[in-house]
């Protein structure tokens, strides 16, 4: 009789332990791209899986530094999302973890390529081409020409009316800068900075403030993807997105998971989870109007045509890499932000 109550007891508490295990499932999540989707994200996984997600929604450098600086006691198990270049600088510098989820093949090429680049240290879930959102209600009562062209954001009459991201915390701004730098050379690039200083009222932490800045007539026009400029117009805002005519960057959008991670298997979870075309199909409902990576995803109609966009053949091995990373970001810091507002 004593035996057996004793054995329903260590029955009952190995179950109760097992729920309590699993109820207690945790995944430490960075996410680089815009709040809604990030909340979506948290929100769909966790009524999928038992497993609660802390979400924190960081700039894509300020992410990189953050895991920097935790690479011996790391926080956080997964990045989602945010520019590519600082996940591919991650993996050179062996903070994230090799892992080949069986959903790599329904990638497309340039997704795939992001992983074997990095030696399966991140992964692309999305795509997105750089170029800028106008407010034209500012524009026509100002009277001030379509901006077109990057040269156009010279126009001494924009003067105030710019907004872009600092590089150092923003994804976006850091791929504007490189964008510059291959379309023009470096030099150039610095010296059209320069000018464009004079029309730029302020460096914004994040990649999207801008936009969403000229969307509310704070500003008149933010330097950001082109997807976030669109996703102003669909709520209704006067926001004209605009591909620039000497050509462009772009991002691939990508996700890696953090070497040293306390939970690794919700961290493959949320991996694996997250290249699945029905969670990319879904994107969409968060006005997040990137490409999707998986090729069986729904391509949101709102999304910006990539052939109808000059796209350069952007290098993401050589501005991919972390001293490449600090040289420029170094300039910027001493020619730029130096003697910015
Ligand atoms: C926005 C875009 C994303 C991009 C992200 C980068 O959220 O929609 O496509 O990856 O900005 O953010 P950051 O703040 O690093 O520029």
């Amino acid at each position: 009789m004593r035996l057996k109550s004793l054995s329903i007891l260590v029955f009952a508490a190995t179950a109760l332990g097992g729920l309590e295990a699993r109820a207690a499932g945790e995944l430490n999540l960075i996410c680089s791209a815009d709040v809604v989707i990030c909340e979506q994200l948290k929100a769909d996984f966790e009524m999928t899986h038992d497993i609660k997600v802390n979400m924190v929604r960081l700039s894509s450098g300020e992410t990189y530094a953050k895991v920097r600086a935790e690479a011996r006691n790391p926080k956080t198990d997964i990045w989602w999302g945010g520019t590519g270049d600082p996940h591919l600088q991650a993996a050179s510098e062996n903070l994230t973890l090799e892992y080949k989820s069986a959903a790599l093949d329904q990638l497309h090429d340039w997704a795939k390529k992001q992983a074997e680049s990095s030696g399966y240290r991140t992964v692309g879930v999305y795509a997105g081409a750089l170029g800028w959102g106008y407010n034209t209600d500012i524009f026509k009562a100002k009277g001030f020409k379509e901006p077109a062209c990057w040269a156009d954001l010279l126009a001494p009459e924009l003067k105030g009316e710019i907004q872009i991201a600092n590089p150092n915390s923003s994804g976006t701004a850091y791929t504007a800068l490189a964008s510059l730098v291959q379309i023009m050379g470096e030099d150039e690039a610095f010296d059209y900075l320069k000018k464009l200083n004079a029309n730029v009222s302020q460096y914004t932490k994040s990649g999207s403030a801008p936009v969403k800045a000229a969307a509310r007539g704070e500003t008149g026009l933010g330097i950001v993807f082109m997807h976030d400029a669109v996703a102003q117009a669909s709520e209704g805002f006067p926001v004209k997105p605009v591909a620039p005519c000497e050509g462009t960057g772009y991002e691939i959008g990508s996700m890696s998971i953090i070497k040293g991670a306390r939970n690794l298997d919700n961290a493959k979870a949320w991996y694996d989870w997250a290249l699945s075309p029905e969670v990319q199909s879904r994107m969409k409902d968060a006005k997040s109007f990137q490409l999707p990576s998986n090729k069986s995803a729904e391509v949101p109609k709102e999304a910006p045509k990539f052939e109808s966009i000059k796209l350069i053949d952007y290098d993401f091995k050589t501005y991919g890499d972390p001293a490449k990373r600090k040289e420029l970001l170094g300039r910027w810091d001493r020619e730029i932000g130096a003697v910015a507002n």
